[in-house]
């Protein structure tokens, strides 16, 4: 977190106190460094100088507009799973020709949508999604570009629920299926085979699962030249962990250097779609400590923010490193840091060593990724504000929502 660090006790963003940032637009607030997300990408870009390859940001880690504006102007290309991410893209200024769309189930209008803004290549998980983008191509008299997103069947050694390269889940096709898919593929007129994917998982901390279903995927690729079907890109996902507390995940430089390795003379241009390794450390949530509810047994800080904000430690049990934006001298004491919605499972940290008193404010590490785009209105609270610090400048880049906000669309029956 090397953009947000102490200054005299107290937590700057860049050049920006924090207090600042909650004095001008209050909390729960995300505040992202614009120069942590752009080292974050160029740690991959640089790490590519001299090869054919594309970082495709994955926007779902985090999607603002002002977010992906930063990364387009570096040249970023975007990984993105809907329709919706790829307005954004747009909208932010992004080239669709260097745009790769992941998922399960796109829908006709999806693809369309795609084909027309001339999109890199589509991710495909199934021999029924061949059908699908084949037929509507055919109509928009198209040829789409297509990779085939095959499960390896390697265990990321991560969280089951981010876990995504094993067989027994949604993700992809089986590696012994592939050949004979990749076959029927390129059988299909208005289909044109140019890569093969994979994503095992994310948060991974070891380079050996990447390395594993990379050498499972040399094999297919090296089968399917045999069989006349050349492959010419090679798309690793994303997944490459970050520092949360203490973990020491590879940096990219040396993972790609890995994967560099590995591939020895073949002519394979290398795609990633890192998300949370560029979002999660350039960005942090503050929120402001409502009331200190101390029992025999336990002191809560109850916060105003919430599991809706942030729902990372209440759906995966993910730790995420809480301290407070002002220093304050004496003696900590154990909190739980709960929210105000009525959730039992409505907390942001639990048994956390600090010195607290009504009114502080704290900042949630690490909360760049995951963190504003997994947000909900549960209890119809409006979510939170997301500015973006440059040097000492301050832009806000999503106003905090309103009830107001949330209403438009709603109605109640007639008479
Ligand atoms: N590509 C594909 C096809 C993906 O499914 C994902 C993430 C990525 C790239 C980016 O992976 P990353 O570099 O961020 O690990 N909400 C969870 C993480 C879910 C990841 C889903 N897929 C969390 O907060 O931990």
């Amino acid at each position: 977190m090397d953009n947000f660090e102490y200054l005299n006790g107290r937590l700057c963003a860049e050049e920006v106190p924090v207090t600042r940032i909650a004095e001008e637009y209050g909390t729960p607030t995300y505040i992202y460094s614009r120069d942590a997300l752009e080292r974050a990408y160029l740690d991959y870009a640089q790490a590519l100088e001299g090869r054919d390859a594309l970082v495709c940001y994955a926007v779902k880690a985090n999607s603002n507009i002002g977010v992906l504006n930063v990364l387009a102007r570096l040249g970023a290309g975007f990984d993105i799973v809907s329709v919706g991410e790829l307005e954004r893209v747009i909208k932010a200024g992004g080239d669709p020709a260097k745009v790769v769309f992941s998922g399960v189930a796109k829908r006709e209008g999806e693809m369309r949508r795609a084909l027309e803004a001339g999109i890199h290549c589509f991710n495909i998980e199934s021999e029924a999604e061949l059908d699908r983008l084949n037929k509507v191509a055919a109509e928009l008299d198209k040829v789409a570009a297509i990779s085939l997103r095959v499960n390896p069947d390697v265990d990321a050694g991560t969280h089951p629920y981010i876990s995504t390269g094993l067989k027994d889940n949604k993700f992809g096709v089986a590696i012994e299926d592939a050949a004979r898919i990749y076959a029927y593929a390129n059988s299909l007129s208005h289909l044109d085979v140019q890569g093969v994917d994979c994503h095992i998982g994310s948060q991974l901390t070891e380079i050996a699962p990447f390395l594993d279903a990379l050498d499972r995927l040399l094999v297919l690729i090296d089968t399917l030249a045999s069989e006349g079907i050349t492959i010419k890109h090679l798309d690793l996902g994303g997944g490459l962990g970050v520092c949360y507390t203490d973990e020491v995940p590879p940096t990219p430089q040396e993972y790609i250097a890995a994967v560099i390795e590995r591939l020895g003379d073949r002519p394979l241009k290398l795609i990633f779609e890192p998300g949370r390794s560029i979002a999660a450390n350039a960005g942090i949530m503050i929120t402001k400590v409502e009331f200190l509810k101390c029992t025999e047994h336990k002191n809560f800080a109850i916060i105003d923010g919430a599991m809706n904000d942030l729902i990372r430690p209440a759906l995966y049990s993910a730790y995420m490193e809480i301290i407070p934006v002002e220093v304050r001298e004496g003696e900590s004491r154990s909190f739980d840091l709960v929210g105000p919605v009525c959730e039992s499972g409505d907390f942001l940290g639990k048994d956390r060593q600090l010195n607290l008193e009504a009114g502080d404010l704290l900042a949630v590490c690490s909360a760049g990724a995951y963190g504003f785009g997994m947000s909900s209105n549960y209890n119809t609270r409006n979510r939170a504000a997301e500015v973006m610090v440059d040097d000492n400048q301050i832009h806000l880049i999503r106003k905090r929502e309103t009830v107001v906000d949330q209403l438009r669309g709603e109605s109640v029956l007639p008479g």
